[in-house]
């Protein structure tokens, strides 16, 4: 069956059909009566690992709104803690007949796994510092809603790109659709072994990934992640790093600035960029159950020329 694992699967005609999806969706969302039967008598289980606040219950709504039973396993109040395996939680999920299952876990590959394992389409809602589609996707959106076309925009992805998923997926997603990315951070959270190719470009300071910047994509300093405290420390990374209102007047007039959330304010992100014009932050929330609809629509119930990972 189909399963979206990451965006590196994906082709730009795929990714377009999703955001073309997305958009029908965002119409649905926007009505007073939000429900539609498209996936009335289908089942979907969240399967949560790791803490979410955005991605489980976009995902739920989502799910609601299309008319699916969706029903959430959250790591901390399941078997899991009786020290059930993956493995046998997948099983034990299969078996009560599900159609797709939602997955977030603290393990690079481990929707891969899945997918091998049990037969329902698996969903990757994160996995360790692999993947995050389904917000790779919201990303794009949100960008797409804002900016004429995609192709050609240049975006700026800065901070813990070390840790960071969402990078990753940004990384693929954009690329395929192309735009030029632009990466900055302090070199203890960049990928050892970056490798630059062609549209993709790293820089020391964040003042020059985003002076040409149409998009700012600020990531979560993944504090949980780190192995041995944050290097800078918080107040040298805030002030050196951060973007706050200084820095963000040397990017373009019509900059957007995306964060996938939750936010660090006052690290990463200070609290009037955050909260100004330039900022699509709550409008990603928005625009991520309509991408999530589109998902869930795409994957159990096909669309023209959809093959993802088939
Ligand atoms: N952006 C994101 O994945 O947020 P949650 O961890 O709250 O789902």
């Amino acid at each position: 069956g189909k399963s979206i694992l990451g965006l590196e699967y994906f082709n730009a005609d795929e990714i377009q059909l999703v955001l073309e999806t997305a958009k029908e969706m965002k119409n649905i969302i926007n009505r007073d009566i939000k429900k539609v039967p498209t996936l009335r008598g289908k089942s979907i289980v969240n399967l949560f690992y790791e803490p979410s606040t955005r991605t489980r219950s976009s995902f739920e709504l989502a799910g609601k709104y299309l008319g699916a039973d969706v029903i959430n396993i959250t790591a901390g109040t399941s078997s899991i803690v009786k020290g059930e395996s993956l493995r046998d939680t997948l099983l034990t999920v299969e078996a009560m007949g599900v159609d797709a299952i939602v997955m977030r876990h603290k393990s690079e590959g481990a929707a891969e796994y899945a997918h091998q394992v049990v037969k329902p389409a698996i969903i990757n809602a994160g996995d360790g510092a692999h993947a995050h589609p389904s917000q790779g996707l919201l990303n794009l959106f949100t960008i797409a809603q804002h900016k004429k076309t995609l192709k050609g925009l240049k975006v700026a992805i800065l901070g813990d790109i070390l840790h960071s998923r969402v990078a990753r997926s940004d990384i693929w997603g954009m690329r395929k659709m192309g735009m030029e990315v632009h990466l900055a951070g302090p070199k203890t959270l960049l990928p050892r072994f970056l490798t630059t190719e062609k549209g993709l470009f790293v820089h020391d300071r964040i003042e020059e990934a985003i002076e040409a910047a149409d998009v700012i994509n600020v990531l979560r300093i993944q504090l949980e992640r780190q192995k041995s405290g944050l290097f800078p420390s918080p107040r040298e990374y805030a002030r050196i790093f951060g973007l706050n209102r200084e820095r963000l007047a040397g990017a373009k007039d019509d900059v957007l600035v995306l964060h996938p959330g939750p936010m660090n304010k006052g690290l990463e992100i200070s609290p009037d960029v955050a909260y100004s014009d330039h900022s699509a932050i709550q409008e990603q929330v928005q625009n991520g159950v309509a991408v999530r609809m589109a998902l869930l629509t795409l994957v159990l119930m096909g669309g023209k020329n959809l093959e993802i990972n088939a």
